[in-house]
């Protein structure tokens, strides 16, 4: 079913980042989140479903999109950027749900660092924030959505957070409510925009991204 309140999204290329990257520190291991990709390919569904041309830039994901749509795998934070950017041209909206590193390892060891040399030291250094440079690059009728995942009652925090990324919008999400966010089938969250901070109680990801992408339509028509 389409979204609610005739969210309609015919002809509207919208580039959607989901899931979690992973930075390797070796040949076999590497730091990484516990985004499943969930809400991001529950977006890219709502989105289809409304008529959407929809692109996926996914990192390692654990689920796919059920509805027709580009799917372009990703492994870490860097190949995430070079994608985006290979995409944000040709897109009219960018929804950020992927959950990015924030630091990775300065060096990659080759092969499988030995645990007889010792404990090692892992030094991390900080990541591009991929949402700043595409927002700082966009079209002015390009919408732009972040993802805020902070811990407690942090509107606030998110919404500054929306001002200083220069989004239309920031969805937050209180990582520390169990039951919710990474890992789990369901949602709560607050959308911010400009002029409003609207509650989506908890529910299904497919109903949290059904209200995202109405207030996405809203944006769109308030070109
Ligand atoms: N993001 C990004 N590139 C990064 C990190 C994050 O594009 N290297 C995006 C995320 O996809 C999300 C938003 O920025 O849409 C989250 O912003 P961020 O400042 O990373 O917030 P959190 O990690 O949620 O929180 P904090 O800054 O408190 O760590």
């Amino acid at each position: 079913l389409p979204a609610e309140d005739g969210a309609d999204f015919a002809g509207v290329r919208v580039l959607i980042s989901a899931g979690g990257t992973r930075e390797p520190i070796d040949d076999v291991r590497y730091i990484g989140n516990r985004s499943s990709g969930r809400m991001g390919i529950a977006l890219a569904d709502a989105i289809s479903s409304a008529g959407g041309q929809v692109t996926v830039v996914g990192a390692n994901l654990v689920v796919r999109p059920s509805l027709p749509a580009r799917v372009i795998d990703v492994g870490t934070a860097a190949e995430m950027q070079a994608a985006l950017e290979a995409e944000f041209d040709s897109s009219d909206v960018l929804i950020m749900a992927a959950a990015v590193a924030d630091f990775i390892p300065v060096k990659v060891e080759a092969g499988k660092i030995d645990k007889s040399r010792g404990v090692p030291e892992i030094l991390l250094e900080p990541a591009v924030d991929i949402l700043s440079g595409l927002s700082g690059a966009r079209r002015p009728e390009q919408k732009i959505v972040g993802f805020a995942a902070e811990h407690g009652d942090a509107v606030e925090r998110a919404a500054s957070k929306r001002e200083a990324k220069g989004l239309d919008m920031i969805v937050f999400n209180d990582i520390s409510n169990p039951g919710i966010g990474f890992d789990s089938m369901d949602n709560e969250v607050v959308l911010i925009t400009d002029d409003a901070r609207t509650l989506i109680p908890k529910a299904s990801k497919a109903e949290i991204a059904d209200a995202i992408a109405d207030a996405i339509a809203a944006l769109l028509r308030s070109n």
